[in-house]
């Protein structure tokens, strides 16, 4: 099964008009002939500057988070149908720093996730196991519960749009990586529950993405690994030429 590698920037709480004109300018430059999908995924407030700034290359759009509900008396949130009117295609939910510090569950994971698909915007599922579950030896049970809860009641049709990016959080921003073995061996096992979850077919199909101090330097490793599909990328992502590293492993 041959699927299209996928690299996402997640510019995460950085880059305002003026920083994110200059990173794009150098990077279309450097991914001009990049055989990946190149995706980046920046703040709500230059969503819709940097999407004319990337028109006619092909670097897409996407955003970091999105509303459950459809509109109406929810301060501060931002709708699927306000993103998919910026011209954003991709859209990361359920990001361990969202988990953590914003109170985001398996269950807004859900919500979040059926509301993108009901907008065409293709989610890009985040699970990942903590430092000490990884030790407890409970990471195949946290990631697995993460994905009951993220893909309750989303039928198979609606799955082929989905992403999921599996981030040790313990990676996470801190320099140290999962070895390629470690990525693997949980990325094979994710695939796994989504053939219990749904089928063989779409287990084969979906792509999952490695995310956590991913940069040029371990990419290719990372990548020659048969059942990872990409990259989640944050810190390497601001850097037109770490980015460029990643993308063109
Ligand atoms: P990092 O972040 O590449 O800086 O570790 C990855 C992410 O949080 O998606």
């Amino acid at each position: 099964m041959m699927r299209k590698p996928i690299i996402v920037g997640n510019w995460k709480m950085n880059n305002t008009k003026k920083s994110a004109k200059l990173l794009l300018e150098e990077l279309n430059a450097l991914l001009k002939d990049s055989a990946a999908e190149v995706v980046v995924c920046v703040p709500y407030t230059i969503l819709d500057y940097v999407s004319t700034l990337i028109k006619g290359t092909n670097i897409k759009l996407g955003a970091q988070n999105v509303a459950w509900a459809d509109k109406g008396a929810f301060t501060g949130e931002i709708s699927a149908e306000m993103l998919v009117e910026l011209g954003v295609e991709y859209v990361i939910i359920g990001h361990s720093e969202r988990r953590q510090m914003f109170n985001e569950t398996d269950l807004s994971v859900n919500k979040k996730t059926i509301q993108a698909l009901k907008n065409n915007l293709k989610p890009i599922v985040c699970v990942g196991e903590t430092l000490h579950e990884r030790k407890c030896k409970i990471t195949e049970a946290v990631v697995k519960t993460q994905m009951e809860g993220a893909f309750d009641n989303i039928n198979a049709a609606d799955f082929k749009n989905i992403v999921i990016a599996y981030e040790p959080i313990w990676a996470i921003g801190t320099g140290k990586t999962a070895t390629a073995d470690e990525a693997q061996e949980t990325i094979k096992f994710i695939r796994s529950v989504v053939a219990s979850l749904y089928n063989k077919e779409l287990a084969d199909a979906v792509r999952i993405q490695y995310g956590g101090s991913m940069n040029g330097a371990n990419a290719k490793e990372l990548m020659s690994k048969s059942d990872i599909d990409g990259g989640l990328i944050g810190g390497a992502s601001l850097t037109a030429i770490d980015f460029s590293k990643v993308v063109n492993y």
